[in-house]
């Protein structure tokens, strides 16, 4: 059976942060999304300590094979999110993981502590790309940022915690050993990829924001290759994503030593495309099986 950080799980597809809203989608379809929940996880929007508003429109740009979002992690904040996401969230049929973001070092601790005393969370994925005010940087993009805030924050819970890194580093690698020193449980990759784009309409900025975060399937050979990277660089587990849309592109990050993976941007076409995935990946490891076994016996 699949796991991550000794969370079992009843196959290898999680959704990515931000990508899958399961409240809005109880709300719409009812029940029938419990009883039949397309992810063997589920990891939350990104919560910050204090509610944000998000980005000014427009948010979201189609690109060549992918799509740029700007969306700006709009959310109740932490309070707002333990009082009235929580208790809906601990409803879902699968283990709960949830993500959050500080910029500082004290209010990171601050969310873990409040977020691990609940039960209902399985583990707590810290999403690594924005500054630390203190000290200008980006967490993610540097090693040792990333060693200390690990370092704060692993006295805080026994509940695992997840590193999610950012792409837009020259060495993920690195960054990942930081968190592995700093004690971290796993390691999810990738976020979205920096990027741009003119509205022809206007022939100014396309997004509100100026600029956004890159994903879908134009992103994934830049997942995989990081995946392969940290996957040498670490011995901690992988969480691989970035531009999954089918059983085999899941197999690949597999192929290159990811523990499980997670959809993302093909949820906004497909949102039944979790278990689709996982559906096709069965099928794509039993052939590579067969086919593994036919050559044995040859
Ligand atoms: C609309 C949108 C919102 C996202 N929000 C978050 C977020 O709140 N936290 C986070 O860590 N990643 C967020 N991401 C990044 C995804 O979790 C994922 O890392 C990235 O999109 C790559 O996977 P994909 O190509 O399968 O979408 C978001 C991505 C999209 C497209």
């Amino acid at each position: 059976m699949p796991e991550i950080c000794g969370i079992e799980l009843d196959h290898p597809v999680i959704n990515a942060s931000g990508t899958y809203d399961a409240i809005a989608a109880q709300a719409v379809f009812g029940d029938a999304v419990l009883a039949d929940f397309p992810f063997s996880a589920f990891v939350s929007k990104t919560i910050t300590p204090e509610p944000r508003a998000g980005n000014a429109p427009r948010r979201i740009w189609e690109t060549p094979s992918g799509m740029l979002n700007s969306i700006g992690l709009p959310n109740k904040g932490l309070e707002g999110f333990l009082a009235e996401d929580l208790p809906k969230l601990r409803e879902l049929p699968v283990p709960l993981i949830v993500s959050i973001m500080a910029t500082t070092r004290e209010d990171f601790a601050h969310c873990v502590e409040r977020i691990a005393r609940r039960r209902e969370v399985a583990a707590i994925e810290l999403n690594v790309s924005c500054p630390n005010v203190h000290s200008g940087l980006i967490v993610g993009e540097n090693p040792s940022e990333t060693e200390a805030l690990l370092e704060v924050l692993r006295p805080v819970t026994e509940k695992p915690l997840i590193v999610k890194l950012t792409p837009n580093v020259a060495d993920a690698a690195a960054v990942a050993a930081g968190g592995e020193r700093g004690g971290a449980d796993a390691i999810s990759l990738i976020n979205t990829l920096k990027g741009t784009a003119v509205d022809p309409a206007t022939g100014g900025p396309a997004l509100g924001n100026g600029y956004g975060g890159l994903s879908g399937p134009a992103v994934r050979p830049v997942a995989l290759e990081q995946v392969r990277s940290v996957r040498a660089a670490v011995s901690l587990p992988i969480v691989g994503m970035g531009g999954i849309s089918n059983g085999a592109d899941a197999a690949e990050f597999l192929a290159l030593g990811a523990s499980i993976v997670a959809v993302g941007t093909e949820n906004f076409r497909d949102p039944r495309a979790g278990a689709r995935v996982a559906a096709e990946l069965e099928s794509t490891l039993r052939l590579e099986r067969s086919a593994t076994l036919a050559l044995d016996l040859d």
